[in-house]
């Protein structure tokens, strides 16, 4: 996966008979506390959603209902993931550009994120995004 990006397995309790159910508990579940908690679902499939990346957020992705396809880029790289499954969740972390694609009809995304609310957080210029980006991932190498 790219970097600041990874997949992983939520567990539960499945019942053939009696249904499926997935707690999510911050810190056990979550690499994060949970300060917001925020869904996407009624979108057109012909429309596509985020454009951005987030300067200093980390979020879980969970499609709840549905599917959605993300788009995840750094610098140098692009990667696809198909989001269909309830016990999957998706990590994104600071600086990954995403866009949400193809949203299935009745969709529903749920996103845990670290942060209240910051318009000051987003990038959403794309050539902003990759001058700003290099700089953040060049830094992290030369610390390491
Ligand atoms: P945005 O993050 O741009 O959505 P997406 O990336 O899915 O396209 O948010 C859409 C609108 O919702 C924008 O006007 C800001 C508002 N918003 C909030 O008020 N609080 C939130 O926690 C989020 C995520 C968005």
């Amino acid at each position: 996966m790219l970097k600041n990006t990874y997949l992983f397995k939520l567990s539960g309790s499945h019942d053939l008979e009696y249904g499926d159910l997935i707690p999510i508990e911050e810190s056990d579940t979550i690499p994060f506390v949970i300060r917001r908690v925020y869904y996407i679902y009624n979108v057109p499939s012909a429309s596509s959603r985020g454009y951005h990346s987030h300067r200093n957020l980390n979020q879980v992705l969970i499609c709840v209902h549905g599917s959605v396809r993300m788009v995840l880029k750094t610098p140098d790289k692009t990667e696809e993931v198909i989001l269909n499954d309830p016990s999957q969740a998706l990590y994104i972390g600071p600086m990954v550009w995403r866009e949400m694609h193809d949203f299935s009809l009745g969709t529903v995304l749920l996103v845990l994120a670290d942060h209240h609310y910051d318009k000051s957080d987003y990038i959403r210029n794309f050539d902003q995004y990759i001058s700003e980006a290099r700089k953040y991932f060049a830094g992290e190498a030369d610390s390491k």
